[in-house]
């Protein structure tokens, strides 16, 4: 992996990997190594403690883990690259410094080399895992430090409709508008849960009005997402981070496509179709969208009236059970004449099943186990992995 003069070698890689994955091998190996990150974090700045949020049962590996996945990917350069950069634009947002990141590196190193013990942490492995944190702190830091736009953005919400028990469309006003893709996500924080950002696709395309639209469903037991739905007031502001995500429609491959969305997953996928909407030409996309109940179909009749305008758009609707719960007492929407009537059974199976999708550019948004089931069904039918695209799960 390269970025400008500094590279990491494939003998460094590897050795990087293997004591990554040998550390992840002990039992409770993760858990424990980030648990003894962050001690040996704190313990040595007392300072960046105050970053973090107070309770950090829930998120507390997700860092590890950003660094288990680039350590992954570290093959295949150009996608880690993005989102290292993107992800150092992001950090900005926590008023993170280039010092920060030194302090990080050895936490993380101490924590490591604990855990793998001096038989396996032989000076050579020492410096390889000092070359690829170094890449990887630089490629953020640079990035961060080009960045002159904001680190955060205020959306004051307009509007809070409660479109389902558990899911909520909030409309917001920037403070100034913010040029995000089709397709990315953003981190958020809510009053009363600082410190505690969460990713939210926006569903709508990036506008001049500084408008933004989300869909969040209440995931029960949830630190964040249960005051998201329902302690939303008008005139309340939430703060955002920098743009995240790769996905978009990639024009230079002149592909058809294939998207499959459950639940608020549909959210970057509409913001796509929506912006794709606005264009003459586009690929023929095809739109699975599913859901347990066909309540949970919430926003179909969107689809569907963009499929009616335009021709290259064809959706889907699928949903597990047939019919709605019996507290779901408005009707089962019919779909106008000429669109496909919804399909019962899982999304990614239905979609797997569809069609030959082998030369399609596919993308799939719900949660982690949708993805990896999707992936599976759809490499067994013969899709390339590498044409299937997906946010990094964390
Ligand atoms: C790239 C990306 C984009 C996202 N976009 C959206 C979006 O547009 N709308 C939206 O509603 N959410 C979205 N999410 C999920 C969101 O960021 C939060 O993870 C989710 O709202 C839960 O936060 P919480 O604080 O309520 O739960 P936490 O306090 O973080 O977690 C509580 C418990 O619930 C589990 N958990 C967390 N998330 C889920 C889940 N989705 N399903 C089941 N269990 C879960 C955790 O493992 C934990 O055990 C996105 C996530 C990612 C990674
Ligand atoms: C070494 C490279 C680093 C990587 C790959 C990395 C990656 C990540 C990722 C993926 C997250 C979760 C998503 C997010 O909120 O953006 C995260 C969260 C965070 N990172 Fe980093 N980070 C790095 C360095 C740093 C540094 C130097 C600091 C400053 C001390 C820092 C502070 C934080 C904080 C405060 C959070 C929020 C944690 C939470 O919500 O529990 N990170 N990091």
């Amino acid at each position: 992996m390269r970025n400008g003069d500094s590279a990491v070698d494939s003998t460094a890689i590897s050795l990087v990997r293997t004591t990554f994955k040998a550390v992840a091998a002990i039992e409770d190996g993760p858990a424990r190594l980030t648990q003894s990150f962050y001690s040996v974090l704190f313990a040595n700045n007392p300072d960046v403690r105050e970053f973090f949020p107070a309770a950090m049962e829930a998120q507390r590996e997700r860092l590890v883990h950003a660094i288990a996945y680039v350590i992954d990917q570290l093959d295949d350069p150009e996608p880690v690259l993005l989102f290292l950069a993107q992800l150092g634009r992001d950090h900005r947002k926590y008023g993170v410094v280039d010092a920060h990141y030194t302090a990080v590196g050895n936490a993380l190193i101490f924590a490591l080399k604990n855990f793998a013990g001096n038989e396996m942490w032989t000076d050579e492995v020492d410096n390889a895992w000092r070359e690829a944190i170094a890449l990887i702190a630089s490629v953020m830091m640079e990035a961060a430090n080009a960045e002159d736009g904001p680190a955060t953005w205020t959306g004051t919400v307009v509007e809070h409709k409660q479109v389902l028990q558990d899911v909520a469309v909030v409309r917001l006003q920037l403070d100034r508008p913010m040029e995000y893709g089709a397709g990315q996500y953003v981190s958020v924080t809510v009053p009363g849960r600082p410190r505690m950002w969460r990713y939210l696709s926006p569903a709508i395309p990036a506008n001049p009005e500084g408008q933004i639209e989300f869909h969040v469903r209440r995931v029960s037991g949830g630190w964040v997402s249960p005051a998201m739905v329902g302690q939303t007031n008008l005139g309340d502001t939430w703060l955002m981070g920098s743009p995240l995500g790769a996905l978009g429609v990639d024009r230079t491959r002149n592909r058809d496509m294939l998207m499959i969305g459950s639940g608020t997953g549909i959210a970057p996928l509409r913001a796509q179709l929506m912006e794709m909407a606005m264009r003459a030409n586009n690929p023929n996309v095809h739109v699975f969208v599913g859901g347990n109940y066909p309540c949970d179909l919430y926003d179909i009749e969107t689809l569907w009236q963009l499929s009616l305008t335009n021709p290259w758009l064809t959706v889907v609707p699928v949903s597990e059970e047939d019919t709605n719960p019996w507290w779901h007492l408005d009707p089962i929407p019919t779909p106008p004449a000429g669109m496909y009537k919804r399909i019962t059974g899982k999304v990614s199976a239905v979609a797997a099943e569809f069609g030959d999708w082998s030369n399609h550019d596919v993308q799939i948004v719900g949660s982690a186990s949708t993805i990896q089931t999707a992936k599976f069904r759809l490499q067994a039918k013969g899709v390339p992995v590498e044409n299937m695209r997906h946010d990094p799960l964390y």
